[in-house]
This record gives structure tokens, C-alpha cells and sequence, in this order.
């Protein structure tokens, strides 16, 4: 595919089979464990595929396509989103090192470093999502990682990602990015300096939520090799049916992102309007205290965000969110259906301050907005 052509271009037409007389439009799925080999000459040969958990056209495709929207040298998938952010982890980090985390990191990933990275020995420091050139005060002569995620998990701050970058390539220290929100398509961290790029494929390449994966995409050969090494010593294979899902996923995700993009922006934009609301969460509305660093380095949103409501009781902000009808209540984003969560309970921040009151998050889906905004106005009216 030409370089110059455009991703929702590069979309349709990429990793998909030679087209001949009866082909079909994609790659079908293969089902496999055992592969057979023609002679018994060719069972210990190194470059060709062997077993079923070294992948399929189908995996070769989906790989090479997110290889292709983050400009990077390759990618590595796995089974979920979570999986892409700990395998690569586990392929840079050695017993005795210590790992830098945003402080507004997704809460597994928190837990994974706070345990697993533990008990091996290596040890993890929050660091401000707002901290930009100042990280280097954060490095120890054992640093060897540093983990971001922009905008953060429930509260969206943003990294000054270059800034940040700028001071790990000088110490030779890996960066590492949760780029689930903008689904590489509002923001390209490897042009930005940063290593390695993961997404929670489960979200928008999914987009219909019925499939988890994740995929991590690699800036260099050397990074890349080392987390393949990892990703085949831990058996991090993926099925076939959820590759194709995911694939078949990267053909519509560009109308579906700019419509929940779109949905998300004018909900916050009308949110901010509201009397009941103190803050909102979302850095591409103006005012937000990240606006201007979004503005710089995203060429557009998500479609998630938080608010903070005027103070409430905890039963009250149950009842609000139970009086939603178009959003259900449920983790993830992504998907099709608008999803709200309140997020205190699970809401753990060291180093940032308590929010003036209670946080509840919304993903949009893609029902018109105006009966998404009328269903939050009418909850909004059974409280207060
Ligand atoms: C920002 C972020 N990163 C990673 C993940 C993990 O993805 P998965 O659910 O596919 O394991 C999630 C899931 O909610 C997420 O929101």
C-alpha cells in the first residue's frame, strides 16, 4: 500500500487476500493447532510457520495493519488488552530494576506492577500525569521503564509526551504508552518518541463488545524481537475467531470512532453548560486544564470522558445511574452502546487530589445524541 494514502484508505484495502476469480473480500479464518508439514525435512525449519500458536493469514494481516496505523516497525498481538501492556512489560523489566507509572494508569495495570512486579523484584513509583520535563527528577540509577497512559483512566489527564520522552531516550530508558483512547487514530505516540504503543483492541476494533484483544506495536527491531521472545516463552497466543473479529473490526472503525468522537464532544461541550456539573473530564473540551497539550499532539478525541457532579450522597449517585436508561452500566468502551459507570469506589490516585465530588464516566455509543443527552438530563432530574 502507498505510504501517502490515507488510513481509512489504507483500512479497506490492507491485509486482505490476492484478489482472484471467486476470492472472497477477506482472508477466511483457519482454525488451527497442528499444522502439517509435507516431508519430515521441513519439521525443524525456523522460517515457516509451525504450530497454531504462531498465528495465521489472518493474524499476519491484523498485525500488520496496526503496524501501519501507528507507523511503527511491528506489532505483537495477544489476547487482551491487558495481556499487550503486561507481556511487553515483562520482555523489558529484569528482577532489581524500577518502573515509573502515571499516576492515572489504568487500575489492573496499577495492580499487575504493584504485585506481579513485586514479587520479581522490581519496583514500581507513581509519577503526576502533568509532570512533562520534571520525570527527571523521578529517575533512579535502576530505571529502566517508564509507563504512560494519555489521557489517564476516569480523570484524563494529558502527558506532555514529548517532554517526557525527551529525558528517557537521553537515559536510554523505554517508554511505554496506553494508547486504548485515541485509538491511534487522534494520536501517533511513536512520532512522539515513545517505544512501544499498546491498545485494548477489545474497545474500538472490536467496537460491537463481544471480543477482547490488544495489540502492541513496536517502534524498533530491537524492542520488537525481545517482546516476541517473551510473548512465545508465555504462550500468549490468540484465537483466530477473535483476530478476525478484530480485523473485520478495522474496516468500519474510522466512521464509528469520528460518530462516538463526534457524540462525546457535544455531550461534554453541553454538560459543561449544566448547573449540576462541576467539572468535565474531557481534554478536548476548551477550558479543560490540558486543552492546550491536547490540542498540540491529538488531531482529535475519544469517546470517553468524565464529570464531576455538584456533591451528591452515595445512594443518590447510585440512583443516578441507575436512572439512565440509553446507558447501561458496565465497564469498557468502544462498543456501539453508550456504557456509565460512578467511579469512586475504584478511583485510586497517590498522588493527585480528591475531586470535589462524585466522579461517574461516560462512553458514548452510537445513538443520536440527543436522545443520549435527554437520558442524562432526566437522571440528572431524579437527584437533584
Ligand atoms: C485504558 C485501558 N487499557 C487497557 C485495558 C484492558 O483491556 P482488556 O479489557 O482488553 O484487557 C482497558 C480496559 O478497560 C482500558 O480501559
Amino acid at each position: 500500500m502507498k505510504k501517502d494514502r490515507k488510513l481509512a484508505t489504507k483500512f479497506t484495502h490492507m491485509g486482505r487476500p490476492t484478489a482472484g476469480l471467486g476470492t472472497s473480500v477477506s482472508h477466511p479464518v483457519t482454525r488451527a493447532s497442528t499444522l502439517l508439514f509435507e516431508k519430515a525435512e521441513d519439521l525443524y525449519r525456523n522460517d515457516i510457520r509451525g504450530y497454531g500458536r504462531h498465528g495465521t493469514a489472518v493474524h499476519d494481516a491484523l498485525a500488520d495493519l496496526f503496524t501501519e496505523l501507528e507507523g511503527g516497525f511491528g506489532t505483537l498481538l495477544y489476547p487482551s488488552g491487558l495481556a499487550a501492556l503486561t507481556g511487553p512489560i515483562l520482555s523489558v523489566v529484569s528482577p532489581g530494576d524500577h518502573i515509573l507509572l502515571s499516576d492515572s494508569a489504568y487500575g489492573p495495570t496499577r495492580s499487575f506492577c504493584e504485585t506481579f512486579l513485586k514479587k520479581i523484584g522490581v519496583e514500581t513509583t507513581y509519577f503526576d500525569p502533568r509532570i512533562g520535563a520534571s520525570i527527571k527528577n523521578e529517575i533512579k540509577a535502576n530505571t529502566t521503564l517508564i509507563l504512560l497512559e494519555s489521557p489517564g483512566s476516569l480523570t484524563f489527564e494529558v502527558h506532555d509526551i514529548p517532554a517526557i520522552t525527551k529525558v528517557a531516550k537521553a537515559k536510554k530508558i523505554t517508554t511505554l504508552i496506553d494508547n486504548t483512547w485515541s485509538a491511534g487514530i487522534t494520536l501517533s505516540p511513536l512520532k512522539l518518541g515513545v517505544d512501544i504503543s499498546v491498545h485494548a483492541a477489545t474497545k474500538y476494533f472490536g467496537g460491537h463488545s463481544d471480543v477482547m484483544y490488544g495489540a502492541a506495536v513496536f517502534a524498533d527491531k530491537t524492542r520488537f524481537l525481545k517482546a516476541q521472545k517473551t510473548a512465545k516463552q508465555l504462550g500468549n497466543a490468540s484465537s483466530p475467531d477473535d483476530a478476525y473479529q478484530i480485523l473485520r473490526g478495522f474496516r468500519t472503525v474510522i466512521p464509528r470512532f469520528r460518530q462516538q468522537e463526534a457524540t462525546s464532544l457535544a455531550l461534554a461541550e453541553w454538560l459543561m453548560t449544566r448547573d449540576e456539573v462541576q467539572q468535565v473530564l474531557h481534554p478536548a473540551v476548551l477550558g479543560h486544564p490540558d486543552h492546550a497539550l491536547w490540542k498540540r499532539d491529538f488531531t482529535g478525541g475519544g469517546c470517553i470522558f468524565s464529570v464531576v457532579l455538584k456533591p451528591l450522597t452515595d445512594t443518590d449517585v447510585l440512583k443516578f445511574v441507575n436512572a439512565l436508561n440509553l446507558f447501561g452500566i458496565g465497564y469498557s468502551y468502544g462498543g456501539f452502546e453508550s456504557l456509565a459507570i460512578h467511579c469512586d469506589p475504584q478511583l485510586r490516585r497517590y498522588l493527585a487530589k480528591t475531586l470535589p465530588g462524585p466522579l461517574v464516566r461516560f462512553a458514548c455509543g452510537l445513538e443520536d445524541p440527543s436522545d443520549l443527552k435527554a437520558d442524562i438530563e432526566q437522571a440528572l432530574a431524579t437527584v437533584f
